[in-house]
C-alpha cells in the first residue's frame, strides 16, 4: 500500500470512528480492489494463526480440564494445617460433624488430608440426620451434571473402622439427589489409604450441583485426593468437549501454552513448575497462581497441554520460564537449574522411552515422542534484569542438544535489530480499536532478513472492547489482515486471552466465554474463524484504492479446499468506519479460469459496541449468502462496521476440461 494511500486510509479511521453514533446518516463511500490471480503470489507460512492458553480467567481450572472438583487434594489452603479447606464445606453442623486437616496424606507431594470426626451415628448415640454428615464440594460456581451421564468419582480413604460412605452428586443445597452410590468397606481394608472409585449415572441434570461425601456412622475418617470426571471428554483425555469444540472450529495451526504471565508467576516461587505437573494426578501437588490469583490442582498439567497440541493437530509453542518472574530475577551465573528443566522438558516430550524423563510420558500413556519444535524463552521479560544473560544462556544450551528447535525471543526486533541470535521474537499488542486497526501496516516496513515476529499475544482492550465488542473484532481484523500480508516478516500469531469462565474474570475481552454450562464466542472469536483457511495458503497481490473517508483495509488468499477439491480466492475486506461502501471488485485471472462466486459471509451489528452473551450468543456472528459474480468487475455494497469475505471458486471452464479429458483418454490407449 502506498504511504499516501495509508494517510488516507488513517484519516478515514479518525474520521469516521469518531462519527459512530445512532441515527447518523450515512453517506457511501467509494473504493476499488483489484486483484492479481495470474501472478505467482506469495506463500503465507503455514502456521500463521493459531491459539494461545493462558490458565487465566479459570481458562483451564474450573474450564477447559473438565475436572469437577475444585481443591481435590486439600492442598489449595496451603500446606501448614489447621488450614482453609475452601470450596469445600459442611453437610451436617459442629455438633455432629467436625472437620479439620492435617498431614496425614498417604501422596508424598501433597501430604494434606481431611479429617472428619463424625460425632453422630446410629449406633444408640446420638443419631446423624437424615442423609448423614460429612463434606461437599461445589465445584467451580457449581458442577454441570446432564442427566444419562456417566461420572467417575475417586477418592482415598482411610479410617480407624469400617466404613460406609455415601458418594452423591446433589442440587446446590443437596436437597435433590441427581446421583449416588454406596461404599462400604470394613475396617482392615481401610486401615491404610485406599483408593476408592464409584461410577455415577445422573437421573436428572443441574447446571449448579455439588458432590457429597456423607455418612451416618459415628467415627473417624481421612479423605483425600477426591476427583469427579465425566466420561464423555474428547477422546477421554479430560478436556471439556463443548470447550474444545470451539478450538477445533478455530483450526489452530499452533498451541502456545502455558501462559502469559502464569509462566512467569508473581513471584518464582508461584510460577508453573512443569516437573510438578505430570506423573499421576494424586500426587500433583497443585499451585497458587499468584498473578492470576486462584489455586490450581494442576490436573491440566505439561503432559495434557502436550496432548491437547496434538489432538487439536497444532505445534505445541512451550513458553518456559527462564529464571525470571515479575518481582525477582535469578542471576546468570546461576540460571543453569532453570535451563536444565527445560532440557528436561523438551526429554519429556521427545525423549525415547528409555530417557528419564521420556520413560514418564511414556508411562504417562504416550509412548510416541510429541512434535514440540517451539521454545519461548520467558514472557515479556525483555526488559528484566538478567534476561539478556539468562537468554543466552538458554539459546546455546538450545542449540546444543536441539538444533531444529525454533528458538523464541522476547525481545521485539519490529523496528530495530536483535542484540541477540534467535528464529524468532514475540511481539505483543493489546490497544484501542482504532489504533489496532492503524496497525495493519505495523509490519509494512519491518526488515526481512531477521528473525520473523511471533505475534503471540493481540487484542484491542479497554473501554472499545467492553467484554468482547463488534468494535474490537473490526480492528483486529484489520490487523490481522496486515498480518496475512506481512507474512514473510511475521511467521505465527494468536489472540489473547483465549477463555474466561464468568465467575472470575481476571481479563478483558476474552475469545471464548463459559460457565459451567453454557459457551459463546466473542465478535473477536468468530472474526479468527475467517483466517482459518489463510495458513498455507497463497496471498495474492492486490491493490485497494478508497475515497477520503473511507476506513477500509482488504487482502487476497487462494487456497485448495481439500473437501470439495477445488480451488478458491477469499477476499476479506473491513469496513471500519460508519458508512456504507460501494466497492468495485476486479480479479484478473487467466482466461484459461473461470471465476465463479460462492459465498459471502458478513459479521456486523446495529450497533459497534454489540456484544454477544449467554442469553444472546448469537447477535454478533458471521452469516453467510451466496455471492455471484456479476463478470470481470464486480459491484458491492459493504455494509458499515463490518467485516465481509467472499469466497470464488477458480474453475477450468467445461469445454477445457473435456479437452483435458479426451487428451487423458488418447494418451491412455
Ligand atoms: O493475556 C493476558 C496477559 O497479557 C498475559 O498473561 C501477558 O503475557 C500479557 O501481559
Amino acid at each position: 500500500m502506498g504511504g499516501y494511500c495509508l494517510l488516507i486510509l488513517l484519516i478515514g479511521a479518525c474520521t469516521l470512528y469518531s462519527s459512530y453514533g445512532v441515527g447518523k446518516i450515512k453517506q457511501t463511500e467509494t473504493a476499488t480492489l483489484t486483484v492479481d490471480a495470474n501472478a505467482a503470489g506469495r506463500a503465507i507460512p503455514d502456521k500463521l494463526f493459531g491459539i494461545f492458553f493462558e490458565e487465566i480467567n479459570h481458562a483451564g481450572s474450573g474450564g477447559l480440564w473438565a475436572e469437577l472438583v475444585d481443591n481435590r487434594g486439600f492442598e489449595a489452603g496451603g500446606h501448614h494445617t489447621p488450614s482453609n479447606i475452601k470450596p469445600w464445606s459442611i453437610v451436617g453442623d459442629e455438633s455432629n460433624i467436625v472437620l479439620s486437616t492435617d498431614l496425614s496424606s498417604c501422596f508424598e507431594r501433597n501430604k494434606v488430608a481431611l479429617r472428619m470426626d463424625v460425632l453422630c451415628g446410629n449406633d444408640g448415640a446420638k443419631s446423624c440426620p437424615s442423609g448423614g454428615v460429612g463434606v461437599y464440594n461445589p465445584g467451580f460456581w457449581g458442577m454441570n451434571i446432564e442427566q444419562g451421564k456417566s461420572y467417575k468419582v475417586v477418592f482415598y480413604v482411610r479410617s480407624t473402622d469400617s466404613i460406609n460412605i455415601d458418594v452423591s452428586l446433589t442440587s446446590s443445597n443437596g436437597g435433590l439427589v441427581l446421583a449416588t452410590s454406596n461404599v462400604i468397606a470394613d475396617a482392615a481394608k481401610v486401615a491404610n489409604w485406599t483408593r476408592m472409585e464409584v461410577m455415577l449415572e445422573a437421573k436428572s441434570s443441574d447446571p449448579n450441583s455439588r458432590l457429597q461425601l456423607t455418612t451416618t456412622k459415628k467415627g473417624v475418617l481421612w479423605i483425600d485426593q477426591v476427583s469427579a470426571m465425566p466420561t464423555d471428554t474428547y477422546k477421554g483425555h479430560g478436556f471439556r468437549k463443548d470447550l474444545f469444540e470451539k478450538l477445533v472450529d478455530l483450526e489452530p495451526k499452533f498451541f502456545r501454552f502455558p501462559g502469559g504471565c502464569f509462566v512467569e508467576g508473581e513471584w518464582l516461587r508461584n510460577a508453573f513448575r512443569w516437573k510438578e505437573t505430570v506423573g499421576p494426578w494424586e500426587d500433583r501437588p497443585g499451585h497458587f497462581g499468584d498473578v492470576w490469583m486462584y489455586w490450581t490442582d494442576d490436573g491440566l498439567g505439561y503432559y495434557e497441554f502436550l496432548q491437547l497440541s496434538e489432538d487439536l493437530g497444532a505445534s505445541p509453542v512451550w513458553v518456559i520460564n527462564n529464571g525470571i518472574s515479575h518481582q525477582e530475577s535469578v542471576e546468570t551465573s546461576m540460571v543453569t537449574p532453570f535451563v536444565q528443566e527445560m532440557l528436561d522438558s523438551i526429554e519429556f516430550a521427545r525423549g525415547d522411552n528409555s530417557s528419564q524423563w521420556g520413560s514418564l510420558r511414556a508411562a504417562m500413556g504416550h509412548p510416541e515422542p510429541f512434535e514440540l519444535k517451539y521454545i519461548a524463552i520467558g514472557n515479556e521479560d525483555c526488559g528484566k534484569p538478567y534476561y539478556q544473560g539468562n537468554y543466552l544462556k538458554f539459546y546455546d544450551a538450545l542449540r546444543k542438544a536441539y538444533p531444529d528447535i525454533q528458538v523464541i525471543s522476547n525481545c521485539d526486533a519490529s523496528s530495530t535489530p536483535l542484540s541477540h541470535p534467535a528464529d524468532l521474537y514475540d511481539f505483543h499488542i493489546y490497544t484501542s480499536a482504532a489504533d489496532m486497526f492503524s496497525k495493519s501496516n505495523k509490519f509494512d516496513k519491518t526488515r526481512r532478513n531477521g528473525p520473523k515476529a511471533f505475534v503471540s499475544e493481540y487484542a484491542v482492550t479497554g473501554k472499545d472492547a467492553g467484554t468482547g465488542s463488534l468494535l474490537a473484532a473490526l480492528g483486529e481484523a484489520a490487523f490481522l489482515i496486515g498480518i496475512e500480508k506481512n507474512s514473510d516478516a511475521v511467521e505465527m500469531a494468536s489472540y489473547a486471552p483465549l477463555f474466561v469462565n464468568t465467575h472470575d474474570r481476571r481479563w478483558n475481552p476474552d475469545a471464548i466465554v463459559y460457565d459451567s454450562s453454557r459457551v459463546y464466542g466473542t465478535p473477536s472469536y468468530w472474526m479468527q474463524q475467517y483466517f482459518t483457511k489463510s495458513s498455507g495458503a497463497t496471498l495474492l497481490n492486490s491493490a485497494l484504492q478508497a475515497s477520503s473517508k473511507a476506513a477500509v483495509v482488504a487482502s487476497a488468499i487462494s487456497w485448495k479446499n481439500t473437501t470439495d477439491n477445488k480451488n478458491y480466492i477469499t477476499i476479506k475486506i473491513v469496513n471500519f468506519g460508519n458508512n456504507y461502501v460501494n466497492l468495485k471488485l476486479s480479479i484478473g485471472a487467466e482466461n484459461s479460469v473461470q471465476l465463479v462466486g460462492s459465498k459471502k459471509t458478513v459479521l456486523t451489528s446495529t450497533n459497534v459496541m454489540d456484544e454477544n452473551s449467554f442469553q444472546s450468543p448469537n447477535k454478533v456472528i458471521p452469516s453467510s449468502s451466496h455471492f455471484t459474480l456479476t463478470g470481470k468487475d464486480t459491484n458491492i455494497m459493504l455494509q458499515p462496521i463490518s467485516f465481509t469475505s467472499f469466497d470464488v471458486i477458480q474453475e477450468q471452464p467445461s469445454h477445457l476440461l473435456m479437452k483435458e479429458a479426451d487428451s487423458g483418454l488418447k494418451s491412455s490407449i
